[in-house]
């Protein structure tokens, strides 16, 4: 990733960031907590995933701590979000870049603003832990982030059960 002056104008102060692959060179934008529930479904199902209902997306969005969403012109092309509880646990989920846009750096964008969002938030000097569950074959991604496997370090596995909501 590189800066880029334009007229004088460095885009390293701005939310757009200049990609240089050897595919070519591309311009994103990084939109803070602005993923709108019609671009997560879409997105989500860009990747093949089986999108919620739409009033449950709704409701995630709201309720999530960060959302982002990096933007090719008014094209959402990116996204991911984190739920957590500000002091020593978050959760990293629908990490997710459109088929046409991987291995363009987007998804590196979105974990990079995704853990600058907790440094930032987090009190200095706390631990904290980044939760996630990475699909099949992508731990190789998360690796470049520092996260690591479980088993393993001492730790069991990362476990899941589904629980249906009650509240009429
Ligand atoms: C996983 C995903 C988000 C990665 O996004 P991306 O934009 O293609 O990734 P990037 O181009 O930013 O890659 C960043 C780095 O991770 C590496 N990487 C990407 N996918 C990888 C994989 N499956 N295994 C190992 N490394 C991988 C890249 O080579 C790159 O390394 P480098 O920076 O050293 O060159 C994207 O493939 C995706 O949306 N997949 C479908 C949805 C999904 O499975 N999401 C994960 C949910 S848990």
């Amino acid at each position: 990733m590189h800066s880029l002056e334009l007229g004088g104008w460095s885009l390293e102060k701005t939310n757009m960031h200049y990609i240089e692959t050897e595919r070519g060179r591309f311009i994103f934008e990084v939109c803070k907590q602005v993923l709108t529930p019609d671009e997560y479904m879409e997105l989500y199902a860009a990747v093949g995933w089986s999108p919620f209902p739409r009033e449950q997306v709704v409701t995630a969005l709201i309720n999530s701590n960060f959302t982002v969403c990096v933007k090719d012109g008014q094209k959402a092309v990116g996204m991911g979000r984190t739920v957590g509880d500000g002091a020593y646990m978050y959760a990293i989920l629908d990490v997710a870049v459109s088929p046409d846009y991987q291995g363009k750096g987007i998804g590196r964008l979105i974990i990079d603003n995704i853990l600058k969002y907790i440094k930032e938030t987090v009190p200095y000097g706390y631990h904290v832990c980044a939760h996630l569950i990475s699909t099949e074959n992508k731990e190789g991604f998360y690796e470049k982030f520092g996260f690591g496997k479980k088993p393993g370090n001492g730790m069991g596995h990362g476990m899941m059960a589904l629980v249906i909501g009650e509240k009429e």
